[in-house]
């Protein structure tokens, strides 16, 4: 065995010089954003089944066919487990002429990359000498073969190796007996086939850049159409010195890849650095910023911008999220309209009215910001959840129940563990139904402080009552000004940020994005990206269940101005030999409403696929700026088979776990390669 683990090693070795190789945990790296493939074998890393996986694979059910067999030397001779049984080609009453083979079907495609076979042991004849060696997935379609040679004819076990092939049949053919030429026998007393590494998927696929007229610092995906609104601020470069009263904003349409642009002045509002909320109707709620008191929304099925009232109190860099009554919480601010005090108010959007309340005190979330409340207040984690409460779950490390009925409450949960203040961190409910939030990164400090690797899990069930918090295996790198999303497969992915917390500068730069499993509990880093995605920079999940991420900078005539964006293609979207997977779709949705998939809260869809699925999901369209993004999560479903390719899918009942508004639908098939998102109206 420490054999084959070395010759394996070596295998390893020459593979990675031989490949346009990427190392785990290898520091951030100029790239030429060209769309790449990686395998990975890294041997460093601990488990890697590349050493794992140099065993012999179970033979169960196999089967062996050979060309020529004695009685009493069948060819299944080889896979019984005994050394004293045999398989021979024929010798009477006519002696089969060389060459034979013998073909192994394993029943199903493996990754292989070695055969052992063991000679009869008595010493007899018909040891292989030159042979072949091929592997097929269909039996019929052979290519070059694997290995050829030349076995020493003893009785010792021959074991050759060969690079990593997926697999279902391998053939070896005996060109003559080792003994001698003239000799025209053929023997083996047992064969077996090494298993391979199973390749690491490929770690994500990177788009073409996508070139936007302004820098995307904010954005929404748009129910129903799967387009990404973006926009700057009054100016495609910069926040500061506005006149105020309007917004440059660009609509990036995936289906076509057009980016159109257009100034929106009627609500007479600069939308930079808001509150963003999608409410049950799928229209934008965007709130304050450097127009602090104003109130815009977009109408996604009109494309049009009204305004709503202002809201009680001015605000920039507060966080803002929707109710599972309907109303809209937000709460801090203090970047614009005055420092301090920016106790929580909520907007109903059927009245058209904010209300104060007085008791959600912003004093319990302020975090220890060297900046004073001006950093302290910034950029709530908040997750609507049942009975209309919110649970804010950092960036200040104790977290608190906010309630909003009458004129509000805040009840502390406790700590973050030991986490500490995480200012420019993430985080992502990436399983609604068991109340699971991931956290990470961040930064003790608004800027000028390291960025933090941290990383946790936090279980929330019934407001008011403590949540559960544990510390789960690090980033491989620490991040601060990231982005964060969920996939539908319930993995949650983390790109950009900065190791050095400091606006309007690419210094530090985290180019290798990474995805966290919550199976495994930890993360693995996936492709490079492109451009610098620090301050000012978005992450969202389209339709496609890919990741758009973009822009940065938006300091006037700075360096870091990236007026761009990129797409993910994540793993589960690629076959393990880099090829593209092939997808289940969803064909219909019902119950609908004027043509549209439409379900109440606790409902049930039908849903037809052209292929059979086994995984559900939806995910929230989710908004982006200033890595808050509490539109977005996920609910994981269950659906049950009710005919060939139909399903019936029970949606949670409570209106705080599935928040009412637009959401996609996904479905997977068994090795998790996603659908399309199929646009669903959750409603009350
Ligand atoms: C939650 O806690 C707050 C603060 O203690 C309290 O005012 C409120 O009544 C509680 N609400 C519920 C539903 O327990």
């Amino acid at each position: 065995m420490s054999y084959l683990i070395r010759v394996l090693a070596i295998c390893l070795a020459v593979r990675l010089s031989s490949v346009d190789a990427w190392e785990h945990g290898a520091g951030p790296a100029p790239n030429n954003g060209a769309a790449r493939q990686f395998i990975v074998f890294d041997p460093t890393v601990a488990g890697n089944p590349a050493v794992a996986q140099a065993v012999p694979l179970d033979r169960t059910g196999w089967t062996a066919t050979a060309d020529s067999s004695q009685s009493g030397n069948a060819a299944s001779s080889v896979l019984d487990g005994d050394t004293g049984t045999i398989w021979h080609t024929a010798y009477d009453p006519t002696v089969a002429q060389l060459p034979h083979n013998i073909v192994i079907d394993m029943k199903a495609a493996k990754w292989i990359n070695g055969v052992t076979i063991m000679p009869r042991q008595d010493g007899n004849n018909g040891n292989i000498g030159q042979h072949t060696i091929e592997v097929s997935q269909d039996g019929t379609n052979w290519g070059s073969p694997v290995a050829t040679g030349t076995y020493l004819n003893d009785k010792s076990l021959k074991t050759t190796i060969f690079g990593n092939r997926l697999a279902r049949y391998v053939r070896i053919t005996a060109r003559t007996e080792a003994q001698s030429d003239a000799n025209q026998w053929t023997s083996a007393a047992e064969i077996n086939i090494l298993a391979g590494p199973d390749p690491i998927l490929p770690p994500g696929q990177w788009s073409g850049t996508i070139d936007f007229p302004i820098v995307p610092a904010a954005a929404a995906v748009v129910p129903r159409t799967g387009k990404v609104l973006a926009w700057s601020a009054w100016a495609a470069t910069q926040f500061g010195g506005s006149p105020g009263g309007y917004t440059l904003t660009a609509t990036y349409d995936p289906a076509t890849g057009v980016v159109s642009q257009r100034r929106v002045s009627n609500t007479a509002h600069d939308m930079f650095c808001p509150g963003i909320s999608m409410d049950f109707n799928g229209r934008p709620v965007v709130t304050g910023g450097n127009d602090a008191a104003k109130t815009s929304i977009y109408d996604p099925i009109a494309d049009t911008w009204t305004s709503g009232s202002n809201m009680k109190i001015s605000r920039g860099y507060q966080s803002s999220t929707t109710l599972s009554d309907g109303r809209i919480f937000t709460i801090g601010g203090s970047w614009s309209g005055g420092n301090g005090g920016k106790n929580g108010e909520v907007y109903n959007p059927s009245s058209n009215t904010w209300t104060l309340l007085r008791s959600a005190t912003v004093a319990n979330m302020l975090t220890k910001d060297r900046g004073g409340v001006y950093r302290a207040d910034n950029h709530a984690w908040l997750f609507g959840w049942k009975n209309g409460f919110v649970f804010q779950a950092g960036p200040s490390i104790n977290m608190n129940w906010y309630g909003t009925s009458g004129s509000g409450s805040v009840k502390l949960s406790g700590p973050r563990a030991s986490d500490v203040d995480a200012m420019n961190g993430n985080a992502v409910m990436y399983d609604a139904v068991a109340g699971k939030i991931l956290t990470m990164g961040g930064g003790q400090h608004y800027q000028a402080a390291p960025g933090i690797p941290n990383t946790h899990v936090i279980t929330i069930n019934n407001p008011n009552a403590s949540a559960t918090v544990t510390k789960v295996a690090n980033m491989a790198y620490a991040r601060a000004f990231g982005n964060a999303v969920v996939l539908p497969d319930g993995k949650v992915f983390v790109s950009g940020g900065q190791g050095w917390a400091e606006p309007f500068t690419d210094n530090t730069a985290v180019y290798y994005p990474e995805l966290w499993d919550p199976a495994t509990q930890t993360w693995t880093v996936m492709a490079p990206n492109a451009v610098p995605r620090t301050y000012h920079s978005i992450g969202l999940l389209l339709n496609d269940a890919t990741v758009l991420i973009g822009g940065g900078g938006l300091c006037g005539n700075c360096p870091t101005n990236h007026f761009d964006a990129e797409i993910w293609s994540p793993p589960y979207l690629f076959n393990a030999d880099g090829s593209r997977a092939t997808r289940p779709r969803i064909t219909a949705v019902t119950p609908t409403t004027s043509g549209n998939a439409e379900v109440a809260v606790g409902g049930t869809l039908t849903v037809r696929t052209d292929s059979a699925v086994s995984k559900f999901s939806l995910v929230r369209m989710g908004s982006a700026t200033h890595t808050v993004n509490t539109d977005h999560r996920r609910v994981p479903l269950t659906g049950t088979r009710t005919t060939t390719n139909q399903y019936s899918v029970k949606l949670p009942t409570d209106a705080g776990v599935l928040l009412p508004g637009y959401w996609m639908l996904f479905v997977m098939n068994d090795r998790g390669t996603p659908s399309l998102g199929f646009t669903v109206k959750v409603k009350l």
